[in-house]
This record gives C-alpha cells, sequence and structure tokens, in this order.
C-alpha cells in the first residue's frame, strides 16, 4: 500500500500545496497563478475522496474539515503563557524607565556597554500557542488565564499563514507563539459583508468594532465552517515547550536568532523587528513605528522590547508573573466608542458642504474630540450614519477625526432616519449642487454666501498664504457678520477706528491687527497666488506656477496649454486657474489689492530642465526603511513623477516597503514592476530619459 503509484502523488501533492500556500500566505510572493493552485487542490480533494484513510490532519485540504463544536476543551499550557508589563506612559520614558530597571538589575554601572535588545510591534489581536509534535500541528490554543487555555484548533486550521506540517529539520516537540490578529482590509471586507447580511435581513448578525474584535470572534467560533469565512493572520514572537538541546531540540543564543529561525520553519514574522541598542535606540523605535503606525496593513497598541540575549533573560527572570526583560510601550489609542448627538454641514471655502458627525465627547489619539468629518454623502451613506447611532471614532496622527463606522447591534433597534445632503446652503440658501462626476455637493453662492467669505478671507490671511498675524476665525466672524468685510481688498481698508469699533475689541489688539496688515502687504508671489483661493491650487502647485511664469500678469492672461506647461498643473488645474483669472471679479480683486499696496518680487520665467521621472507614476506601500511616506512622495514628485494611491496598469513602478500589502499582490498580478526604496533612490539619481 504504502509504494501505491497514487500515495507517491498524494505525497507530492502535499508538499507543492504546502509549499504554494507558504509562498503566498506567508510570503506574499505566489508563485503561480491561483488556478493552478485550485487545480492541484481538486486533484488532491479527488485522491483523499477514493481513499479516505490517506487523509491526515496535515493535509492541505483539511484546513475545514471539523464540524461545530458544543464547546472548547481545555488545554493546560506546558510552559504558562505570561503576560508583560505595559508601559502606559507613552512618552520617551516608557523606553528609559525598562532600560534604567534591566540595568539596575544586571548590576550595570553607568560605564557598561548598552544592553542589546529586540523591538517589536505590538500586534492588536489575540496570543496563540501552536504545538507541533513531529512537525505536524497537533493543537491551537488561546492564553486563557495563562494556566489553562481553550483548544480552537479546528479554527487555528482555517488560516492560510499558519503552517499546517513543518519541514524535518524542526524539533520533534515545538510550541510557536504568537498573535492571531485580521488586517485592516480584511476587516473592512467582513464588514463589508456582514452590513449586506443586516440588510439582506439576516437574523443574528452584526458588525463588529475593531478587527481585533472581529478576531477574536473568529477564534472563538464553535463552527470552524464560519471561522474560515473570517479572515485572519498570524506573526509569531516567541516559544512554549520545545525538545530540549540535550534531546536534539534547536540551541539559541538570541531572540533574534530565534525569530530568525521561525521564520525558516515556515511561520509568518514581522519584517519591522529591529535590534535596538539602550534606551536611546529603543526611543527611536518607538517615535519611528509610532509614524507610521498608520501606514501599517494591520493594528498595533504599541511596541514591545525584549532582552535579546537568552542568557541575560534567565538571569532576569520573573517578577509576579511577568518576565523582567520585556515590557510593552503603549502607543495611545486611535480608536473609540461613542454616539452621534447631531448631524451637521459645514460649508467650505470653496462651497463644499460636508457632513460632520457631532459627538458625545471622546478621548481618542490624545484629544478629546467632539466633531468627526462624514466626508461627504456618498460616504455618509455608505456608512449610514444616523442621529443616535453608537459609532467607531477614529483619530490617527494629525489627521482630523473621522467615523469610522457604526455598531450594529445584534438585536433590531428603532434607528433615526437615514442621512440626505440638503439641497440648499444651509448658510445663505443658496442651491446646492453636485456635478455629475464629483463626490461633492457646493454652495452656488460664491462670496454671496457669508460661510465662503469668512473661509476665503481666514485662508488668505493664512499662515502660509500673505499671512496676517492674529486674524483668527472669531474674528473674521465677527467682521463679516458686522458687514465691513466683504472681499478680501476691504480687510486693507478697515483701519483702526472700523477695528476698535468691533465688539470685544482692545485698542491694542486692534493695533495689532493693523500693524500685522500692513506687514502682509509686502509677500512672495506664490504666498499671494495661493492665498487667493483658486480651486486646485494648493502651496506646490502656486510655487510651481510662480516659477514657471515669474509674473502675476503672465499667470493671469496665460491660456490652457501655456498652464499645462507647467509641471505640477494637469487639465482640471489648468482649467480651473483659467476660469478664475476669465472673470471680472476676479481680477478686479487683484488689482484692488495691488492698489492697497500689496507686492512682490516678480522674476523671469524659469527654463524648462527636464527631470528624472517626468511621466512616471509610482505607487507607495508599505513601510520603508529610511524614508517616511512624505518624505518619499516629495522627493518623487520634485524629481517629477506623479504618486498615485492605486495600482494600475498604468503604473510604472510599486515602490514596496515592509509589511506591504494588497498593492504589493495587484502590482504582481498586472506586472507593474515592483522596487525597494534603495532601487527608487537610485532611480531619483538617474539622468532624466
Ligand atoms: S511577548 C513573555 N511580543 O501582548 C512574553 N507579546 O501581555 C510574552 N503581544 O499576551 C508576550 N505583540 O498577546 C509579545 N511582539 C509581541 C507581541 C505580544 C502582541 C500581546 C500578546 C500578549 C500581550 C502581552
Amino acid at each position: 500500500m504504502a509504494n501505491h503509484p497514487d500515495r507517491a502523488r498524494l505525497q507530492t501533492l502535499h508538499e507543492t500545496l504546502h509549499r504554494y500556500a507558504h509562498q503566498y500566505y506567508v510570503l506574499d510572493e505566489p508563485t503561480v497563478p491561483d488556478a493552478e493552485y485550485d487545480r492541484l487542490f481538486q486533484e488532491l480533494q479527488a485522491l483523499e475522496a477514493a481513499h479516505p484513510e490517506w487523509v491526515t490532519p496535515d493535509s492541505p485540504t483539511q484546513r475545514v474539515g471539523g464540524k461545530p463544536l458544543d464547546q472548547f476543551a481545555s488545554v493546560r499550557h506546558a510552559v504558562p503563557m505570561l503576560s508583560i508589563r505595559t508601559e502606559t506612559d507613552t512618552e520617551a520614558s516608557g523606553a528609559q524607565n525598562f532600560d534604567a530597571r534591566v540595568r539596575k538589575e544586571l548590576v550595570l554601572a553607568e560605564t557598561d556597554p548598552p544592553v542589546e535588545y529586540v523591538a517589536e510591534l505590538k500586534f492588536d489581536g489575540l496570543a496563540m500557542n501552536l504545538r507541533y509534535e513531529q512537525g505536524v500541528l497537533v493543537q491551537a490554543a488561546t492564553r486563557g488565564d495563562g494556566e489553562t487555555g481553550e483548544d480552537v484548533t479546528q479554527n487555528i486550521r482555517t488560516i492560510g499563514q499558519i503552517p499546517l506540517r513543518l519541514s524535518t529539520e524542526a524539533p520533534a516537540v515545538l510550541e510557536v507563539r504568537g498573535e492571531v490578529y485580521m488586517r485592516r482590509d480584511d476587516f473592512e471586507a467582513l464588514n463589508e459583508r456582514q452590513r449586506a447580511r443586516i440588510a439582506a435581513g439576516e437574523k443574528g448578525e452584526k458588525t463588529f468594532v475593531n478587527p481585533r474584535n472581529a478576531a477574536a470572534g473568529a477564534v472563538r467560533q464553535l463552527d470552524p465552517g464560519i471561522a474560515a469565512q473570517r479572515p485572519l493572520s498570524f506573526f509569531a514572537y516567541g516559544l512554549g515547550e520545545v525538545t530540549p538541546v540535550e534531546q536534539g531540540g534547536p540551541a539559541f543564543g538570541t531572540h533574534y536568532d530565534m525569530l530568525q529561525t521561525l521564520k525558516h520553519w515556515g511561520f509568518p514574522v514581522a519584517a519591522l523587528v529591529a535590534i535596538a541598542n539602550g534606551a536611546p535606540e529603543l526611543v527611536a523605535y518607538h517615535q519611528r513605528i509610532g509614524q507610521t503606525r498608520d501606514q501599517l496593513p494591520f493594528d498595533i497598541d504599541g511596541v514591545v522590547y525584549k532582552v535579546n540575549s537568552l542568557a541575560l533573560q534567565q538571569r532576569l527572570g520573573f517578577v509576579s508573573r511577568e518576565p523582567r526583560w520585556a515590557v510593552a510601550h503603549k502607543y495611545p489609542a486611535q480608536e473609540q466608542m461613542t454616539t452621534v448627538l447631531g448631524i451637521d454641514i459645514q460649508v467650505g471655502r470653496t462651497g463644499k458642504l460636508t457632513p460632520v458627525a457631532k459627538l458625545a465627547p471622546v478621548f481618542v489619539g490624545g484629544v478629546t474630540v467632539t466633531n468627526a468629518t462624514l466626508h461627504n454623502e456618498d460616504e455618509a451613506r455608505r456608512k449610514d450614519v444616523r442621529i443616535g447611532d453608537t459609532v467607531v471614532v477614529r483619530r490617527a496622527g494629525d489627521v482630523i477625526p473621522e467615523v469610522v463606522s457604526v455598531v450594529l447591534p445584534a438585536e433590531t433597534v428603532e434607528r433615526g432616519a437615514e442621512f440626505t445632503m440638503p439641497r440648499i446652503c444651509p448658510v445663505c440658501g443658496s442651491a446646492a449642487v453636485r456635478e455629475e462626476g464629483e463626490a461633492d455637493y457646493r454652495c452656488t453662492g460664491g462670496l454671496f454666501c457669508s460661510a465662503q467669505r469668512k473661509q476665503a478671507i481666514l485662508h488668505f490671511a493664512h499662515r502660509r498664504a500673505v499671512e496676517v498675524e492674529g486674524l483668527g476665525d472669531k474674528l473674521v466672524e465677527q467682521m463679516v457678520d458686522a458687514g465691513i468685510v466683504k472681499t478680501l481688498p476691504d480687510l486693507y481698508r478697515l483701519g483702526f477706528t472700523a477695528l476698535a469699533a468691533l465688539d470685544r475689541m482692545a485698542e491694542k489688539s486692534a493695533q495689532n491687527i493693523v500693524d500685522a496688515l500692513e506687514k502682509s502687504k509686502q509677500t512672495t508671489l506664490p504666498r499671494f497666488l495661493f492665498g487667493l483661493g483658486i480651486r486646485h491650487v494648493g502651496e506646490s502647485t502656486a510655487k510651481a506656477l510662480a516659477r514657471h511664469f515669474g509674473k502675476l500678469d503672465a499667470i493671469m492672461d496665460a491660456t490652457v496649454e501655456q498652464l499645462l506647461e507647467v509641471a505640477d498643473v494637469g487639465p482640471i488645474v489648468a482649467e480651473s486657474i483659467h476660469t478664475f483669472f476669465a472673470q471680472a471679479h476676479n481680477r478686479e480683486v487683484v488689482e484692488q489689492l495691488r492698489a492697497c499696496g500689496l507686492t512682490w518680487e516678480e522674476g523671469e520665467p524659469a527654463v524648462q530642465v527636464p527631470k528624472p521621472l517626468t511621466g512616471k507614476t509610482f505607487v507607495l506601500t508599505g513601510t520603508f526603511p529610511t524614508l517616511g511616506r512624505d518624505q518619499a512622495k516629495d522627493l518623487l514628485e520634485a524629481a517629477g513623477a506623479k504618486v498615485s494611491g492605486s495600482v494600475s496598469k498604468k503604473t510604472d513602478y510599486v515602490v514596496a516597503g515592509a509589511e506591504a500589502g494588497s498593492k504589493l499582490e495587484k502590482a504582481q498580478m498586472l506586472g507593474v514592476a515592483v522596487i525597494d526604496e534603495a532601487a527608487m533612490l537610485a532611480l531619483l539619481q538617474a539622468p532624466p530619459q
């Protein structure tokens, strides 16, 4: 029987399918099309159907095999699963305190060299113990209380990234510990499906609050068929019971070596692991990861520092069930739940109407948030946010807070009315229209609309435009509401008396504004252009226009074709600039501002120098070893390239960093060139083609 020809084929299929699955799920580098995998998989299924006695638990077909359970069996951990001390102090001191404690415990003098640490991400999922015997996954257990967990093997088998069988070199007994988590894109897609189910009237379905919550729900699903539909991922970061060295088990000197070996055995290990010497390098890691945290395809709630040397780990030992050699250093939570009290419509400078959720105050991302944007009508309706709903609010970095999703309870509740965008401007009553192909409704009132007027003045006075120090939103509101400022030039005609006559305006403050207005008259062409608030003309376009044309009159009189010659300017922008200056009232504003004394230096038109990457389109994904995402974008754009957010056939290069996700897959599918940061830097140096 053992040498039955089909048996040999079965063996080959096992090996090939395991290899393809590892390339696909763990390395993120599929080498064959999905159809080829499916073909071999079906061949194996057919073989197993003909010979049921050959089906083994490590067969690639056995990822979803089990029947629904009544309850999970208890598992006593051979080695307890400990937790780690958490530094909630989100500042640098969190890392410094840990290093100081380690040095004290090891009785190191100040003159002794820095301690070597491994810095890792703290994944926001749930801890899992995977037990392999003779290289085959025999059990997966949750942490539970650390001593006893639950046997969730059936569900964990469904995770493509988790090997069901290891290469032969693995020790006889091997417990790998790590985090089961859900990627953000998988989470979004899952919630999308859940919403569809709820809409279709399926009972007992709900949406999930966050990826962690969804992952925990999936792991504790009694029906492995349902668990299989909840896309989970895994990162390995430690060991449990392992065959001792004396019995042929592996010998590691450092934690870092161990992680590398886990990777070699086929487990996913996060790429952002770093060796850090002493507290300063821990602090640098904490800051670096903190800055790129939002760009990771999965949630983390902090970083983890571990003493690298296993001998030192042993010397440090444990205190009250927490190792002295490891610590978690948190970041402020970026998501919280709260209630929607109302939905307001804000009118922006260009008349754009933005729905904004008014929230019960909630502390998130380090500040108290009471407003969160819903972006536009489609977004608000897609998320189906209604007054009274419980929502997840996200504030990441300095990005404006947004409503991520509504938390729909499993039982039906009475909800508020569906959101609809008003068809008139709530400020001036002019018609609000949404043009074909646009996401936004706009108030058609123009400068008749006091909201637009206020925003236009604030924009002109902005620090990055002509800069009128002290002219903030309260004051602009007063000026516009009092009717003393209707257009930009009115600002310069105000004078001390009119300003001092405003409510709550002290003489000193009025004089300060007069002085600031006087000072603002000496400006630069890019600042002035940016300050005019032409749609689609941001700071960098204003600079490019000034550089290209040298003089304001040349810009005002430029044709669309001439505008298109500017490196930064495409058809939409060119059209917008042309239309702006074609209107007599806008030219009038410019003339009056000049008459009020606004001046700037003018120059000669620039000579066109071709740039190395003109005409090339790049997409950035993942985290780069040295550059931040914005830095990379700036460098590319300065070299003439376009940086796009999504991969298409028109993409020339995808620059992939650590933890690159679906964009990388798409690039590989479309055959788009994938390069790393170093190759991108090399392209920037290349002479123009
Ligand atoms: S090490 C003895 N490393 O955080 C050390 N834990 O209490 C055991 N976690 O339960 C944990 N990322 O679920 C470690 N890179 C990482 C981690 C990590 C996330 C979780 C894990 C553990 C909790 C710490």
